[in-house]
């Protein structure tokens, strides 16, 4: 029986390695594309080659045109700009909304029935503007940075405690920004929050930390941002939806009054199945969490104006 199609634009750091997720857990085959010539057809061919070694069957194309594409249940938008040091995620808003902006087209030309994942940054400005574009709902179109933002979190709880980071569940909200919300009371070891574990202090460092987490590998790598975990995350949302998994997990969803918060794109917990985006799952906050979440819901409501100038600009 066939697999499922998953297209990936963006073969860069982010769209290949998430390629090389997908191919790996074995959940579907890929279509890469990348406007490079030969960029996305040369990743194709290695990670081809790979998976005799790696002994799977996963097929994979590469290319600079979209026909691959025709089929996918899936389509993920890496492509664009990533950060240098100094740059802020925010800086990147012109250069990729043009990026984003000539693919989305293609994307609805050869797929239309897809669901599509954003990638891109600033995060949830791009999904704004795929939503905006395709009209297709938020069912359909959101983003990943949550799992990312949560997977740092418990990467950095499981490293202070010294346990497994499989005994570790942590949330982080809000926007894939300097404005994020990691949610202490929510995060928990073996059940127990990390506020009963560890002093205050100590758990405002982690939460400090998670929110610079995406600066301090831009810094140490200075040529480019974190690519194995944005990959690993948004494998784990592909998956999600392909295996009707149901997984709640923080997606960057388009609000219509969760929260209390009403038309905007911010991350929050979701139900990720057949179909793409179930539903926004809605979880009891305290009243500190929910302020944030507030403040980081006006930062992109800013970005979200910011799209809304473009594509005037643009029609
Ligand atoms: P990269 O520079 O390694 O790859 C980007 C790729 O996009 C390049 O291969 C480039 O040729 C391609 N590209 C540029 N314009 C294109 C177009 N018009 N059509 C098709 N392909 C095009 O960058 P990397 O590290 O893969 O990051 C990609 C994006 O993902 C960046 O914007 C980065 O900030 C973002 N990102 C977002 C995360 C999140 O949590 N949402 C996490 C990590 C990265
Ligand atoms: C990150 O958080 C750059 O958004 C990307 O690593």
């Amino acid at each position: 029986m066939a697999k499922p199609k998953v297209g990936i634009i963006g073969a860069g750091n982010v769209g290949a390695t998430c390629a090389q997720r997908i191919l790996e857990r074995d959940i579907a085959d890929v279509a890469l594309v990348d406007v490079v010539a030969g960029l996305a057809a040369g990743k194709a061919l290695d990670l081809a080659q790979a998976a005799v070694l790696e002994g799977h069957d996963g097929k994979i194309v590469g290319s600079h045109e979209y026909t691959g594409l025709q089929g996918a249940q899936i389509v993920v938008i890496t492509a664009g700009m990533a950060r240098k040091p100094g740059m802020t995620r925010e800086d990147l808003l012109e250069a990729n909304a043009k990026i984003v902006h000539s693919i989305v087209p293609r994307v609805m030309s050869q797929a239309p029935e897809a669901i599509l994942i954003l990638v891109s940054n600033p995060l949830d400005a791009m999904a704004y503007l795929a939503a905006q574009m395709t009209k297709w709902g938020p069912r359909r179109v959101f983003g990943m940075a949550g799992v990312l933002d949560s997977a740092r979190l418990r990467c950095f709880v499981a490293e202070k405690l010294k346990v497994s980071v499989k005994e570790v569940q942590g949330l982080v909200l809000g926007g894939h920004g300097d404005t994020m919300v990691p949610v202490p009371e929510m995060t928990t070891v073996a059940g127990v929050p990390i506020t009963k574990l560890l002093p205050k202090e100590e758990v405002e460092q982690l939460i400090e930390r998670t929110r610079k987490g995406g600066a301090e590998i831009v810094g140490l790598l200075k040529t480019g941002s974190a690519f194995y975990a944005p990959a690993s995350s948004t494998a784990d949302m592909v998956q999600a939806i392909l295996l009707n998994e149901n997984r709640i997990l923080p997606v960057c969803a388009w609000l219509t009054g969760q929260y209390g918060l009403d038309k905007v794109y911010c991350g929050v917990p979701a139900r990720l199945g057949q179909g793409g985006l179930r539903e926004v799952v809605e979880i009891p906050l305290s009243d500190a969490a929910k302020k944030s979440l507030n403040q980081s819901a006006d930062a992109v409501r800013k970005e979200m104006k910011a799209i809304d100038a473009f594509l005037n600009a643009a029609a």
